[in-house]
């Protein structure tokens, strides 16, 4: 690893030098902004709105900035070292790639694509339960690389048990269940669009390939064929018709398209789900289990107590509750509560190597990247995804080294000019 973030940054120059620019921006807002000016309105409206006036959204950005780095010199960091280790695996890179939903919506290799390149760099990828493809295709994209199954708790145990088990057989590394999104929080640029991707069939290959799911279908009397009263909805209906699997498209135009994605509304979360219902998952899974979402001290400590493998401190990017804590202003009294019982991994603002760091000196073991992958996914595909890895562990390694620090797991509250 010593030198890679030398390396890279030499390799962009020697392009540059050949009159090559990178399609993929370094600096982390114009890779933003490039990105969403080459998707569609309605894609750039879903990957980077917020829930209510984007407040949370904010927050998690700021919260950076109230911790600053105090670097140490003369410290010999000739030597890097950025492995961390979980009790179930190791990982070259503090790094993984946060469960994404929909991204069909930025490309169309969508998981396939960023699993290729998570693994290639040596990243675990965490596929979404509402992924482009079904989690078994994007296990295979995987190859042997390292893969977590991220769950949301449907409103049908059945269905929830059909998906650990897949997940499993299917290879994935870990379970991760997301908290934070018993229902979907209030994003007014969709609403403004009047955009739900997964009621044009998009985000639910693993509903439409699993059997219960495709049981409970047949089960519903819901049968209304699908209305189409004009242009928009003719437009909704080829959408539809493109993202339905291949083979079951006549089922489009039948009642059965609508009945399904009904059924996928009414089941795809549980906003009753409680403490006592993680038994249920421990009963069904050997897998580590991890909580995504918890922002709590107490609900830290409860999560430790449940048993469970760890805990990922994240607000969903800001996308679930407005006006909320800034994750990274949360970690550490979710550190502090936890008492390094179990590990911390951490998401939610995290775009540069520095802010990697900051999120290791208040207690994170590793990070999850969410937007900025989607970005590289838009506007290169895979490679796309692989660059922006590369870019951010880049930035990780030499910004390490500058402050003085040669491991990444050694470094603590030390980094930071001012406690918390
Ligand atoms: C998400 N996130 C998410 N989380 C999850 O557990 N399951 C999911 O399906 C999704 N889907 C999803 C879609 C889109 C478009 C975004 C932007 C985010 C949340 C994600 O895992 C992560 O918590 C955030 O992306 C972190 O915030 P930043 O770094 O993207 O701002």
């Amino acid at each position: 690893m010593t030198g890679m973030g030398r390396r890279r940054q030499t390799a962009i120059f020697m392009d540059g030098l050949m009159g090559r620019r990178q399609k993929v921006p370094a600096a982390p807002k114009m890779l933003e902004q490039n990105a969403l000016s080459a998707m569609g309105a309605n894609a750039a409206a879903y990957i980077a709105g917020s829930a209510g006036m984007e407040q949370t959204a904010a927050a998690n950005r700021a919260a950076f900035d109230r911790y600053p780095i105090l670097q140490r010199m003369l410290n010999n960091v000739a030597e890097r070292d950025l492995t961390t280790t979980l009790p179930w695996c190791r990982l070259p890179l503090p790094l993984l790639l946060a469960p994404i939903g929909v991204l069909e919506m930025a490309h169309r290799q969508a998981d396939l694509a960023a699993a290729r390149a998570a693994t290639s760099a040596g990243v675990p990828f965490v596929t979404s339960s509402q992924s482009s493809f079904p989690m078994e295709e994007i296990a295979r994209a995987c190859g042997a690389g390292e893969r977590w199954f991220q769950l949301y708790w449907s409103s049908s145990n059945e269905l929830t048990e059909s998906f650990v088990t897949r997940a499993e057989r299917a290879g994935y590394g870990a379970i991760v269940v997301t908290l934070d999104t018993t229902q979907l929080g209030w994003r007014p640029r969709d609403l403004d669009g009047g955009y739900l991707p997964f009621l044009r069939g998009r985000g639910i290959a693993n509903y439409l390939s699993d059997p219960v799911f495709q049981e409970l279908i047949k089960e519903s009397s819901d049968r209304q064929p699908l209305p189409l009263p004009g242009p928009g909805a003719l437009r909704s209906a080829l959408e539809l018709l493109r993202s339905w699997p291949q083979g079951a498209r006549r089922a489009v135009f039948s009642g059965k398209t609508l009945s399904a994605i009904r059924r996928f509304i009414a089941t795809y979360s549980r906003p009753d789900l409680a403490w006592d219902d993680l038994t249920f998952l421990r009963q069904r899974t050997r897998l580590p289990i991890l909580l995504k979402g918890i922002v709590h001290p107490d609900d830290a400590r409860q999560a430790v107590d449940a048993g469970v493998d760890g805990i990922i401190v994240s607000n969903h990017g800001g996308r679930q509750v407005d006006g909320a804590l800034a994750a990274l202003d949360a970690l550490p009294g979710v550190a502090a509560a936890v008492n390094g019982r179990i590990p911390i991994l951490f998401d939610s603002g995290i775009r540069t190597g520095a802010d990697i760091l900051k999120a290791k000196a208040l207690g994170a073991a590793a990070v999850l990247i969410g937007r900025p992958y989607v970005y590289g996914l838009a506007l290169a595909g895979e490679r796309g995804v692989r660059e922006v890895i590369d870019n951010l562990s880049a930035d990780l390694d030499l910004t390490m080294a500058l402050c003085g620090h040669g491991s990444f797991t050694a470094l603590g509250r030390e980094l930071l000019a001012r406690s918390p």
